[in-house]
């Protein structure tokens, strides 16, 4: 996820495009750059590494003359964040710039083509080839280039184009990634999103995936790509600053629940190609991985919950043996890992301490490293001997969403990738576990469309939990102090069982970390031997519950806990007419998929259920109390 700005219009264009940058910098902060006609035959351009502040700095040294321009602030999904890859990309005469928010699929292989015909490559990005191939059909016609350019396009794409030879032009596309032009007074703007455009207009035009945008200072025109106009109605927007950030969303936590779906599909179109498994920037080959006899997943936190289904998806898949481990024990732990062991680190941020100390560890005692995170040139992934790329975009809010869904899918796309290696799989299985995964990210979209429906509904319950434990409380403090009990607790039990486990962990992480209430996962079966004590009529209990092999014996735990007063919340598959029976109060449905499948599915309710209780505790659920969004301490 990037950020780009365009403007064109009467002003000094640099300050402005400096400004719309720092309004997108939460999309993306490696690295940033400019572009800007200034009259000469060739675009006048700056970059630099890191934050926008550096590419003001450099500005400030260098300024830049000109009217029209287009800028970018990048989270960068290939190629390492410095100078030479921040975008704005130029051809080779410098006649042409481009700067891109989105990932192109097969930039591989059309890289090869132009190089065969002579194009020079100066960065290691996908993102250069969109203006080479601009270069390669222009004929002093930049929008029928920047047509023609697209058609040799796969993978997703918002991008803004200018030519030193068509003075105060803008030419735009849009698809699968966000694009917003705003309307001015004898000046036009474009943006990733409507944060950017609020301090020069509220009038926008929502482009659509597939629209082509030709922009001057009195003119915005929007054609598909076969050429033909498109109508797109302009909008006044009423949104302010922080809202537009959030996408209109209250939260960035709800915003990056939201983003799943999208996310896991960009994930499986970039990745799965001709039933193959493609990670490009892996360094490491089929014939070290068939070395390994065993494979250590260690991570903290969400990371650590996403290792604990990769266990059982590696498990089902590689036929290896796999181990987990939070980080913090198993690097003090003398782990016995060498040269048999496939050490996979898992993190978001990769930066966090203990991952870091526990990779070097396993580093030093001959393991291959492998590391699965979501931010390029982070200490893990210069540091591991393969990395595998989330491009999850930029996870503001700390409480972690859709990096671990994310971190999922490439888990299971890591099992089907040992499955090719190792054989383990028929290809009818294989071909048939892929059709079923490219169904997930639906069944994720639906859940989310049925909360937005019903939304009041699971505000109206997280109020209820809200005065049932206050009036315990009450209860308790009215009673006469030598008679009370113990005190009630505002107390959650999280079960599941199999390949959902580890998703009662997430669920009560959510909860603990974002609304501040005690909540303990477990595994079903553990209950009999100990937690069950536990429950009278104060615990809520969610049992993670889809048809699953161990289904029955879910029905069995909720059986006990009713029978002990205690409140169950399950989540179901869609129809299960049996468990609505049983617990007729409240339970939670997802679409019927497969056990293998469900935990990509079942995360999502446990998510809104922590972000329901927070908003309502009214804590402060993007920045929850004592947390940071790295742990780069120990
Ligand atoms: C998850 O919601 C928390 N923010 C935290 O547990 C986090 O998952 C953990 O600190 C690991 O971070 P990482 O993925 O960046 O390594």
């Amino acid at each position: 996820m990037c950020g780009i700005f365009g403007y064109t219009g009467r002003k000094e264009a640099q300050p402005l495009i400096i400004q719309g940058l720092k309004h997108l910098e939460y999309r993306g902060y490696d690295s940033s750059g400019v572009a800007i006609q200034n009259g000469l035959y060739s675009i006048a351009f700056e970059k630099t590494r890191g934050k926008i502040k550096n590419l003001e700095e450099a500005l400030r040294r260098h300024p830049l003359g000109g009217h029209t321009a287009i800028g970018h602030t990048r989270w960068a999904t290939h190629g390492t964040p410095n100078q030479l890859n921040a975008h704005p990309h130029l051809d080779n005469e410098n006649k042409i710039a481009v700067v891109h928010n989105g990932i192109i699929e097969n930039y591989a292989h059309l890289k090869e083509k132009l190089k065969k015909s002579g194009a020079r490559f100066r960065s290691e990005t996908d993102t250069e080839v969109i203006v080479h191939l601009i270069a390669k059909y222009y004929r002093d016609d930049l929008e029928s280039a920047v047509r023609r350019a697209l058609k040799d396009i796969r993978g997703t794409y918002a991008i803004a184009v200018i030519c030193s030879k068509e003075p105060g032009r803008i030419v735009a596309a849009k698809l699968d990634s966000p694009l917003v032009v705003g309307i001015g007074d004898k000046e036009n703007f474009l943006a990733s999103d409507v944060s950017a455009l609020l301090e020069h207009t509220n009038q926008v035009i929502f482009v659509e995936n597939g629209d082509l945008i030709v922009i001057n200072r009195d003119s915005v025109k929007l054609t598909n790509l076969s050429g033909r106009p498109v109508h797109r109605p302009s909008v006044k927007v009423d949104w302010n600053v922080a809202q537009a950030k959030k996408g209109g969303f209250p939260h960035f936590m709800i915003k990056e629940i939201f983003e799943q779906p999208g996310i896991v599909t960009a994930i499986l179109r970039e990745r799965i190609r001709n039933a193959k498994i493609h990670f490009d920037e892996l360094k490491i080959t089929a014939s070290e991985f068939k070395k390994i006899k065993k494979i250590v997943v260690i991570a903290c936190g969400t990371a650590y919950h996403a290792g604990l289904v990769g266990k059982y998806i590696l498990e089902a898949f590689a036929d290896i043996p796999v181990g987990v481990d939070t980080s913090s024990e198993f690097r003090y732990r003398n782990p016995k890992v060498g040269k048999d062991t496939l050490v996979i680190a898992i993190s978001q941020s990769g930066e966090t301490a203990d991952t870091l100390a526990g990779l070097r560890e396993a580093k030093a005692k001959g393991a291959l490293t492998l590391v699965i995170c979501n931010v390029l040139a982070s200490s893990l992934s210069r540091e591991a001997g393969g990395v595998i790329y989330t491009h999850a975009g930029p996870e503001i809010a700390v409480a972690s969403t859709k990096a671990y869904t994310a971190q999922l899918a490439l888990l299971y796309l890591l099992g089907f990738y040992f499955a090719g290696i190792f054989k383990t799989l028929p290809n009818s299985k294989m071909r048939k576990l892929l059709k079923e995964f490219f169904q997930i990210p639906s069944k994720m979209q639906r859940i989310l469309e049925l909360y937005k429906r019903e939304e009041t509904e699971w505000a109206k319950n997280a109020h209820d939990f809200n005065k049932r434990y206050h009036a315990q409380l009450e209860k308790y403090f009215s009673t006469d102090p030598l008679k009370r009990k113990r005190s009630p607790n505002g107390f959650f039990l999280y079960l599941g069982r199999g390949i959902n486990f580890p998703n009662a962990l997430e669920g009560a992480l959510k909860l603990k970390e974002i609304a501040y209430i005690p909540a303990e996962g477990y595994p079903a079966g553990e209950m009999k031997h100990g937690p069950i004590a536990l429950i009278d009529e104060n615990p809520w209990v969610i049992c993670i519950a889809p048809a699953s092999g161990t289904y029955e014996k879910m029905i069995s735990n909720i059986q006990e806990i009713k029978a002990r007063g205690g409140i169950i919340i399950p989540i179901i598959t869609e129809g299960d007419n049996q468990m609505r029976k049983l617990n007729p109060l409240y339970s939670i449905e997802i679409p019927r998929c497969s056990e293998l499948f469900s935990p990509l599915v079942t995360v999502l309710p446990l998510q809104l259920i922590a972000y329901c209780a927070a908003r309502e505790f009214g804590e402060d659920i993007d920045q929850p109390r004592n947390l940071a969004k790295s742990v780069t301490v120990e």
